[in-house]
Order: structure tokens, then C-alpha cells, then sequence
């Protein structure tokens, strides 16, 4: 059967939105062909496709060096559940308006035992620079050998 991938984000006004479409471009890019990856923005929260996805990717913009509560209300809701999950990798992104801090995200990811993959993806707005563009697809590269 074929993996799937869920690039899960918030963006009020669209610079996550952008990565998480570029991220959905590399894929294909790498020709990834057998793994179906789909967007799902955190306001329509469906968290039975979240526990049957095989790899996450998840983005948002950076809040007070948080993620956005969108974003929180996932972890929060799929705590009870997360042995389901544990061991499934992920890689995360965020934007930010000039101080990047991904690390509450990464920890949130830490705390539902994800499998974090790779470098973080910190893109200020959404320019998203050749040495982001690299690490997007390093990232999705080792998550393809690991789904
Ligand atoms: C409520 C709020 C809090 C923010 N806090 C920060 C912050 O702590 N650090 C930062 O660099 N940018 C901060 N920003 C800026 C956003 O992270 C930045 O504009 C981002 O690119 C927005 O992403 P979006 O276009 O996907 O909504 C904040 C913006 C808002 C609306």
C-alpha cells in the first residue's frame, strides 16, 4: 500500500502557506510519485486522517516564539493517543517576521515521540533561500527512506 504524508500548517497570511506548497513541489521534484502528500490547514483540524498518515510536515508561523494555537490545539487533542503515532518521522517548519524559534515546535514533536528528521526550516516571511530549498529536500529525502 502506498504511504502518505500530511503537510499540516497554519498561515494567517500566507508565507507558511508558500513553504508548505514548496514542500508539496519538492516531492514531486524528487519524484516521489508513490507517496501521497496532502495540505491540511490547522483550522480544519481532522485528526483521524492525522493518526492515519505514515509521515507528518508540519509549519507554522512563529507566534511570541511559539507556534500558533492552531497548530498547538493537534498536539494537544492527540496526546492521549500518541503511541499510535510514536516513531512516525516529521520535519518542521515556521516563519517569522526577523527572530526564528522553532524549538517549541520541535519539542511538541519531541513530547508525542515524532521522529524528527533533518535540519528545521526557518524561512523569515517566505524567502525561501537555495540553502532552505536544499534542506527541504534533505529533509524529505531521509523521511522517504524512514516512511
Ligand atoms: C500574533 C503574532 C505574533 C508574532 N510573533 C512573532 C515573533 O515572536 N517573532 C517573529 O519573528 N515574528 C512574529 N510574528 C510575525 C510572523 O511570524 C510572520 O509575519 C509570519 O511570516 C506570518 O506567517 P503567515 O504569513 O503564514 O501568517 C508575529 C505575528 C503575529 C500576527
Amino acid at each position: 500500500m502506498g504511504k502518505s504524508v500530511i503537510v499540516f500548517y497554519y498561515s494567517k497570511s500566507g508565507n507558511t502557506r508558500a513553504i508548505a506548497e514548496k514542500i508539496v513541489e519538492s516531492f514531486s521534484e524528487l519524484g516521489a510519485s508513490n507517496v501521497d502528500v496532502t495540505h491540511m490547514d490547522a483550522t480544519e483540524l481532522d485528526l483521524q486522517t492525522l493518526k492515519s498518515a505514515d509521515g507528518y510536515i508540519i509549519g507554522t508561523p512563529n507566534y511570541f516564539s511559539a507556534p500558533s494555537g492552531y497548530v498547538k490545539v493537534f498536539f494537544d487533542e492527540i496526546f492521549e493517543d500518541r503511541a499510535l503515532l510514536e516513531g512516525r518521522p516529521v520535519f518542521c517548519f515556521i516563519s517569522h517576521g526577523g527572530s526564528g524559534d522553532i524549538e517549541h515546535l520541535r519539542s511538541l514533536c519531541d513530547w508525542i515521540k515524532l521522529n524528527t528528521v533533518g535540519p528545521a526550516i526557518v524561512v523569515r516571511g517566505k524567502n525561501i533561500t537555495s540553502s532552505v530549498e536544499s534542506d527541504i529536500k534533505r529533509n524529505i529525502t531521509k523521511m522517504l527512506e524512514l516512511l
